[in-house]
């Protein structure tokens, strides 16, 4: 049954963005754990750490505008994004796949996007994003790349197969370490791919080349 209603999908949103707001708390208790080891996925368990509702919004007029159908995203961690990344596939006819290493974020994102009636238009796909997404054999529109930063690149080299001359690859916090692996490899392709910084440098639109 279709779910979608007319300002669910901004009611949602909005709570959404503001219960995010506390997550500098949350950051600071990861940040501690973190000390003496590595980071890892499971230290921010409880934040969010979303996209922006200024990134969301330009995101969705994107996918819509060109007509996207088939996106992949990479860290669903509570929904927002994959929320914003839904309701543009509801205008287009398309669908989401996105996936998400920790199954209590997991799940609090398939209730968020189940709050926004957009359940029709997503499938979450629980666990490590190199296993979740080996065998996609479907071509990819939009890939939007946001979970730990060291897997970007072979991620993209996963699903770089299933890109085509219109695919358009959306990197987040291209600012954070270990991102410049996947920068490196997109820069250095340019018979391939044309990148440009967006959003105040933060993050990088890549297109493949026709
Ligand atoms: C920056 S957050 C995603 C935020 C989300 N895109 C948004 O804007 O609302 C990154 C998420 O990626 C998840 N993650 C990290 N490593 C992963 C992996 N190997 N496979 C799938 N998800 C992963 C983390 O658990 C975290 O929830």
């Amino acid at each position: 049954m279709n779910t979608y209603k007319i300002n669910s999908v901004e009611n949602t949103l909005r709570a959404l963005h503001q219960d995010a707001k506390k997550d500098y708390m949350r950051i600071g208790k990861g940040i501690v754990k973190s000390i003496f080891r590595p980071m890892q996925p499971s230290d921010f368990e409880h934040a969010y750490l979303p996209i922006s509702k200024e990134q969301g919004v330009s995101i969705r007029q994107l996918i819509v505008q060109n007509e996207y159908k088939n996106v992949v995203e990479f860290g669903t961690s509570f929904g927002i994004s994959t929320i914003y990344l839904a309701d543009a596939v509801r205008q287009t006819g398309g669908k989401v796949i996105t996936t998400e290493l920790l199954e209590s974020k997991a799940t609090r994102a398939i209730q968020n996007i189940s709050k926004a009636g957009l359940n029709d238009y997503v499938e979450v796909r629980i666990g490590d994003a190199m296993e979740t997404l080996k065998g996609h054999t479907d071509p990819i529109d939009f890939l939007f790349l946001d979970g730990w930063k060291d897997l970007y690149l072979p991620l993209f080299q996963l699903l770089e197969p299933q890109f085509h001359a219109n695919t358009i690859i959306y990197a987040d916090n291209m600012d954070m370490a270990g991102t410049q692996f996947y920068g490196n490899y997109v820069l250095g392709k340019k018979q391939n791919y044309t990148s440009r910084m967006i959003d105040g440098g933060k993050a990088m639109l890549t297109a493949c080349a026709a």
